[in-house]
């Protein structure tokens, strides 16, 4: 079985930044599970499917192809054979990816497709329940955190670099409705595994959160040293 990090926690913890990286620098593949969740939001809000119709969301997700491609520096996410970009970052994506996530057939329906990824190569996977669910025995599993107000000002940033003109009072409420649904819901919430590291990233900067989770990797005894090493020297 393939080597694999996950790193999970809530909006604005610093998972996506730190998941590259570390993807990026040991040529593992990155897999941006909330990409899979976005993507079929935004389907789902192009239907004008309603969040509560829950056997038309199954029937969606059965008939929609996802897919995750590209390297950690340029990562691509396809919907229905055409790639998506900025349009699944919206904070209506994000409100409605939250709720999908929150139904059970629509979770199995993802995991399956996020596991089966494993078979490519070692691999860094982040989300909220990649350490728990998904890859319950994936080598490193860290869970990510920041205070509230730290991880508001990352998302403001974050949207406001995508062109995307919000309030940060917008963004302190959005963030906590949906981390409230992504951690209270009953089937995979968002939780530290038993045996994850914590890192509290509020006064990290992305550089050490990066160097924190190598050490971690590449002292685990089944770190894939030569593929990972000869990455790093190419
Ligand atoms: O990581 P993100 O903000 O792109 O994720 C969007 C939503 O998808 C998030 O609010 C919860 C859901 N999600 C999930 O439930 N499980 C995952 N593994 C990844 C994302």
């Amino acid at each position: 079985m393939s080597f694999v990090i996950t790193i999970d926690g809530p909006a604005g913890a610093g998972k996506s930044t730190t998941a590259r990286a570390v993807a990026d620098r040991l040529g593992f593949l990155y897999v941006d599970t909330g990409a899979l969740y976005r993507a079929l939001a935004f389907k789902v809000l192009s239907l004008g499917l309603s969040a509560e119709d829950e056997p038309a969301l199954e029937r969606c997700a059965q008939e929609t192809r996802l897919g995750l491609a590209g390297t950690p520096g340029a990562s691509q996410v396809w919907l229905d054979g055409v790639e998506v970009g900025g349009e699944i970052r919206t904070p209506a994506v994000s409100e409605m990816s939250s709720r999908l996530a929150a139904r059970p057939g629509i979770r199995r329906q993802l995991v399956e497709l996020q596991r089966s990824l494993r078979v490519k190569g070692p691999l860094v996977a982040e989300g909220r329940d990649l350490g728990t669910v998904v890859f319950p025995d994936a080598e490193v599993k860290i869970y990510l955190d920041a205070d509230h107000e730290t991880r508001v000002k990352r998302r403001h940033q974050e949207l406001v670099r995508r062109g995307l003109p919000v309030q940060v009072e917008d963004v302190a409420a959005d963030l906590q409705r949906r981390d409230e649904r992504d951690r209270l819901r009953a089937d995979s919430p968002l939780v530290a595994a038993p045996d994850a590291v914590l890192l509290d990233t509020s006064g990290m900067s992305a550089e050490q959160q990066v160097t924190a989770v190598l050490e971690l990797a590449r002292k685990h005894p089944r770190f894939p040293h030569r593929a990972a090493d000869a990455r790093e020297a190419g």
